[in-house]
């Protein structure tokens, strides 16, 4: 059931939803510059929601995955996520699918890594660049890893993100004493509130 105060952001999610499904549609695949560049002029146009109309004060702290569609019918995964101050990720891949984040709120730093397919562990650091609101990065090759943080420690981040398809795995590159790398698989977590009501 959405109360009228979640109308504003159901109706938001709503505008992302049909901007990546156009987006998608009319460019008979994937083009994630094109994505990209359709969710920044959504994001000029409907703006953001309010950080605290996503995420329940008592689970500011943490870090929060919401989905924007828990649909199935969709054949890519779009979602909110909130950062808490100066969280950061493991450096990550997303299993081969493309994708890409938009900054909503604060500053997402984002250090992007590339491997060879068949040895993931000779991982080496490619870039690093830091997202002001509004802001997008994408990616659409599959050996591709990158570690995202909000840079603030003191104010919470949200971003919007999209990928090709599900993101029930993933692997995290752990980089040990010796500076070597482990590969380790995993399962990725949504928090599955109802949020924006589809
Ligand atoms: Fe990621």
């Amino acid at each position: 059931m959405i109360s009228e105060a979640q109308e504003p952001v159901r109706l938001w999610g709503k505008h992302m939803l049909q901007t990546i499904d156009a987006c998608l549609q009319s460019s008979g695949g994937v083009d994630v510059d094109a994505l990209r560049h359709a969710l920044m002029a959504a994001f000029a146009e409907y703006g953001r929601p309010a950080i605290e109309t996503v995420v329940a004060a008592e689970n500011l702290a943490r870090y929060c995955r919401i989905p924007l569609s828990i649909s199935p019918d969709r054949d890519y995964s779009a979602l909110v996520i909130a950062w808490p101050p100066g969280y950061a990720t493991d450096i990550h891949d997303h299993s081969g699918l493309w994708g890409m984040l938009m900054v909503l709120d604060g500053k997402i730093g984002v250090e992007n890594y590339s491997f060879p397919a068949d040895q993931p562990e000779s991982i080496k650091q490619t870039g690093e660049a830091v997202l002001d609101v509004g802001a997008s990065a994408g990616f659409s090759i599959e050996n591709y890893a990158h570690r995202c943080r909000n840079t603030s420690t003191t104010e919470h981040a949200l971003s919007l993100h999209v990928y090709g398809g599900d993101l029930k795995s993933y692997r995290a590159f752990i980089r040990d004493e010796k500076d070597a790398w482990r590969v380790e698989p995993r399962r990725g977590v949504l928090n599955e509130w109802d949020v924006f009501g589809e």
